[in-house]
């Protein structure tokens, strides 16, 4: 599988990492930590979305939403998609916060670490998404956590003997490991991470859920350099609206060396920098998106129309508009601040602090002697206060159904 860095004369992928650096620094550099938080949690059911989503799994944002609320379809299918991006949310949660608390100790490369994304996202599907047809046409079932016993094709490319795979991810980890010598620099730690995510899918070492592993190891590697902003964005967003270019650029770069000119390896070492430029690229997009998405003026104006949409609906008091706002500036407010910024009695404003925690707009905190109040959001409200995120035509769905 070499070369695993690519050669890069033009500089293209140095300043690609850099600029990547800058824009995840300057997303990161735009709000409170308790909103920021908000946000990230909120984002995780997007990003677990578009994940299934790019291996065909469709699931709905409501139906994703009524997961969270612990309301399963009875249709069979509905369910298991429910469970799936449930399982995805949940290790994605999981994943960030030992990545932060671990202070790098953890190595996002090593194999333990590999499987036990897969073991912790496996284990939680529905039998159903665990039985694979493999290439003698019987099924087999994925074992969560293991490498794989098959052998499996992906498109053209035939992946490594499963006798072998241990070599493989040998090799990839003590040459992608961060914590070593050799990647002292970060400019190198960034592009190697995206020539780390083709040659992860180019090994395949489990028999299935090797895309959603990747796309997951991918999102703990820009945690792990500091990069994803707190969570305010991550990768897979991007791929899925450019599928069928992520796809052809992993068959391309699964290709052999092509002459004397393309690199010292096995593989093409010119197909890997086009691969790494395309990541690269669709991550550096994904941070711009955000940050138009966030922009404090939009979200007022977004907070300021949902709630007039909602008084219309007889669902809130018009004075909701000036606690969300204050929550999103803010992160929090205690009840006195709450009261205050509405003008209204503690009976008043119980209505609206009520029905803000039903919508999942809000939770509540004692802190010492006083009630506070946390920024929350919710699915359900995505399209109206954070437009854009999922496609237009799911968004147009979820807008009414609300
Ligand atoms: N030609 C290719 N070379 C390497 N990886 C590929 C290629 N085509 C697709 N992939 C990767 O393989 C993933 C599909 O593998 P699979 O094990 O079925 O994962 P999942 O179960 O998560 O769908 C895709 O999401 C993509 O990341
Ligand atoms: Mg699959």
């Amino acid at each position: 599988m070499e070369p695993l860095f690519p050669e890069d004369n033009s500089g293209e992928l140095e300043a690609l990492a850099l600029e990547l650096i800058s824009k995840a620094s300057r997303l990161s550099g735009t709000m409170n930590e308790d909103t920021r938080k908000a946000i990230a949690s909120f984002l995780r059911p997007m990003n677990s979305y578009y994940s299934n989503l790019i291996e065909g799994h469709d699931t709905h944002p409501i139906d994703i939403d009524k997961a969270l609320k612990n309301e399963y379809s009875s249709d069979k299918l509905k369910r298991d998609l429910q469970l799936e991006a449930y399982a995805h949310i949940k290790l994605q949660s999981i994943i960030s916060e030992e990545i932060r608390n671990g202070e790098n100790s953890i190595n996002p490369t090593s194999i333990d670490y590999l499987k036990s994304i897969h073991r912790r996202f496996y284990e939680h599907l529905p039998e159903t998404f665990k039985e694979v047809k493999s290439k003698d046409g019987l099924s087999k079932i994925v074992v969560p956590g293991e490498f794989r016993v098959y052998e499996v094709m992906v498109g053209r490319h035939i992946a490594p003997f499963s006798e072998k795979l241990h070599l493989f991810t040998d090799r990839f980890e003590e040459f992608y490991n961060p914590n070593h010598l050799t990647n002292k620099s970060k400019v190198r730690r960034i592009i190697s991470i995206a020539a780390s995510h083709h040659r992860l899918a180019w090994i395949h070492p489990f028999l299935d859920g090797n895309g959603r592993v990747v796309r997951l190891y991918s999102d703990a590697c820009f945690m792990f350099e500091n990069i994803d902003a707190s969570g305010l964005w991550s990768i897979s967003r991007g791929l899925a609206r450019k599928n069928e270019d992520y796809k052809s650029h992993l068959a391309q770069a699964d290709l052999t060396r092509y002459n004397d000119y393309d690199g010292r390896g096995n593989l093409s070492n010119s197909k890997l920098v086009q691969f790494c430029k395309f990541f690269l690229e669709t991550a550096i997009d994904q941070t711009e998106f955000m940050f138009k998405i966030i922009d404090t003026r939009n979200i007022l104006a977004h907070l300021k129309s949902f709630t007039k949409l909602m008084v219309n609906k007889g669902d809130l008091r018009p004075e909701a508009e000036f606690i969300l706002s204050d929550l999103f500036l803010k992160g929090k407010i205690s009840k006195i601040e709450a009261m205050r910024i509405t003008n209204t009695s503690d009976k008043t404003l119980k209505i609206t602090i009520d029905k803000l925690t039903e919508m999942g707009l809000l939770t509540s905190k004692k802190e010492s002697i006083s009630m506070m109040y946390y920024v929350n959001y919710s699915v359900k409200y995505s399209p109206m206060i954070f437009p854009g995120l999922y496609p237009g035509n799911k968004e147009v769905e979820m807008y009414s159904n609300i």
